[in-house]
């Protein structure tokens, strides 16, 4: 079995959630199982194997748990970009607009130095909103988005395709 149709099986689908009409892709069924995030992360790795990065920024809540991982077991330093208000030094901030919402995320203003180089890290792109205000805030910092990684990819959202017009190389797991 192919890995996307393996990360596949374990990834769950919960209708109407959180508004009605859309199909929410639940990855806590692939996280709690132990093949499943295994092969995700090690998925996600092998994928950027052949670039270099300094550092793996993961996006609240669950590109923390797939991007620290990763960034463990690469020995790469963790960045947290985080929703609103909960970084505690300064930050500095970036809207977006969601498949269902607007909302901001945040970075500390000394969490990338200028010219690193960062992996950006989350378990789904769908609008590809989150990631482009994550993109954002890496290069308001001065650093470089050397990839863009994903266990899911929903395109008919457009989001991956969103995020290389930005001129990102961008990696799913599955479509
Ligand atoms: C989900 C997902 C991404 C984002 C992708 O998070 O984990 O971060 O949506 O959507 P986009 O490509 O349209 O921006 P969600 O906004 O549900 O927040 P949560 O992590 O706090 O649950
Ligand atoms: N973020 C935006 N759209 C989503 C979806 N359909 N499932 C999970 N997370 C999402």
């Amino acid at each position: 079995m192919s890995l996307a149709n393996e990360l596949e099986g374990l990834i769950r689908t919960i209708p109407d959630y959180p508004k009605p009409g859309i199909m929410f892709r639940d990855v806590t069924t692939l996280l709690q199982n132990p093949t499943g995030i295994r092969k995700a992360v090690d998925g996600l790795a092998e994928a950027f194997s052949d670039i270099d990065y300094d550092l793996v920024a993961g996006i609240e809540a669950r590109g923390f748990i797939l991007g620290g991982a990763l960034a463990y077991a690469q020995n790469r330093g963790f960045v947290t970009i985080r929703k609103k208000g909960k970084l505690p030094h300064v930050t500095l901030s970036q809207q977006y607009a969601l498949e269902y919402g607007v909302d901001h995320v945040e970075i500390h203003a000394d969490a990338v130095k200028p010219g690193q180089r960062v992996l950006l890290i989350d378990d789904l792109i769908a609008t590809g909103g989150t990631a482009e205000a994550g993109m954002q805030l890496i290069r308001r910092l001065g650093g470089s988005v050397v990839g863009a990684g994903f266990v899911i990819d929903l395109p008919e959202l457009g989001g991956a395709r969103r995020l290389e017009g930005l001129g990102a190389r961008v990696e799913c797991l599955m479509r």
